[in-house]
C-alpha cells in the first residue's frame, strides 16, 4: 500500500514539518481559545485546497451565520467565489435539516445528515465548526460511548474531517469531554501566549502539532503569522 495522500495545512513552512500535511481519511481537531483562528485556519485549507487541487470540501458553520463567515474570510483575502469547490452549510440549515430527532439517536440523525451532504456536495474534505456548538444541540447521556461512536462514523464517512474545538484559555483538554483528544488522529492547537514588547504586554498566535498519527511532527509551538490572507509560521 502506498502512502496515503496529504491534505496540506496551506500555512507556509508548517507541511515541511508535518511530512506534507493532514494525512487523508483523518479526523482532526483543530483548537484553541476564541480568536485563535481555528474557523480561518480550517477554512484557509478548504480554501486553497478547492482552489489549488479541485479537491471539494464543505464548510458546517454552526455558530456564525454563513455570511458573516464568509465576509470575515472575505476580509482575510480569501474570496469564496474564487473557490468553486467548497461550499458552506449554515446552522438554520443544518437545524431545519435534522428536524426534531429525539436525542437518543441524535448522533444517527447527524450522520446520516453528513452522509446526505457527503453526496450532495460530494466532499473530500469536511469542516464542522464547532463540536461545542454540536453539542449544544442534543443531550449527551454517555458522552464516551456516542462521541466513541460518532468518530467512527466520521471515520466511515470516509471525508478527511477537520473538528473545531473550543478551549477555554489556560484549559488542558482540547476537547470538551475529555475524550476527544483520544479518538482523533490529530491534534492542531492554535493559542495564545503573552509576550511583554519593552513594557506593554501583548499576546501573540501559535501554533501546534499535538498529535497526527503515523506522521513524525516535532512539538514545537511556532508562532502564528497572518497577514494579507497568508498564514505562515516562523522557524527559528
Ligand atoms: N482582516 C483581518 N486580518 C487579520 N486578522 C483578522 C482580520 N479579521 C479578523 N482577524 C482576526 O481573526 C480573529 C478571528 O478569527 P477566527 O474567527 O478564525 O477565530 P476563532 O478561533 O474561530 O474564534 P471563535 O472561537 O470566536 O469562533 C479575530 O479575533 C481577529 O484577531
Ligand atoms: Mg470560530
Amino acid at each position: 500500500m502506498g502512502k496515503a495522500q496529504r491534505i496540506g495545512t496551506y500555512v507556509e513552512d508548517l507541511d515541511r514539518h508535518m511530512e506534507g500535511g493532514i494525512p487523508a481519511g483523518y479526523t482532526v481537531l483543530v483548537c484553541g481559545p476564541s480568536g485563535s483562528m481555528k474557523s480561518t485556519f480550517a477554512f484557509n485549507i478548504l480554501y486553497n485546497a478547492s482552489r489549488d487541487s479541485g479537491m471539494r470540501g464543505l464548510y458546517i458553520s454552526m455558530e456564525q451565520s454563513k455570511e458573516n463567515l464568509l465576509d470575515h474570510m472575505a476580509s482575510l483575502g480569501m474570496d469564496a467565489s474564487k473557490a468553486k469547490n467548497m461550499n458552506v452549510v449554515d446552522m438554520g440549515r443544518l437545524r431545519r435539516e435534522l428536524g426534531k430527532a429525539n436525542s437518543e439517536d441524535w448522533f444517527d440523525t447527524l450522520y446520516s445528515q453528513l452522509k446526505k451532504y457527503k453526496k450532495e456536495f460530494d466532499c473530500d474534505i469536511l469542516a464542522l465548526d464547532s463540536l461545542d456548538a454540536l453539542y449544544a444541540l442534543t443531550v449527551l447521556k454517555n458522552p464516551r460511548n456516542q462521541l466513541f461512536h460518532f468518530f467512527e462514523d466520521l471515520r466511515e464517512l470516509g471525508t478527511t474531517n477537520l473538528l473545531v474545538s473550543e478551549m477555554p484559555r489556560n484549559d488542558v483538554l482540547f476537547g470538551k469531554h475529555g475524550v476527544e483528544e483520544f479518538l482523533s488522529d490529530g491534534i492542531i492547537h492554535l493559542r495564545f501566549r503573552e509576550i511583554e514588547i519593552g513594557r506593554t504586554p501583548s499576546v501573540r498566535r501559535y501554533i501546534g502539532i499535538v498529535k497526527m498519527r503515523g506522521t513524525s511532527h516535532d512539538l514545537d509551538y511556532y508562532p502564528l503569522l497572518v497577514e494579507k490572507g497568508r498564514f505562515e509560521i516562523v522557524v527559528e
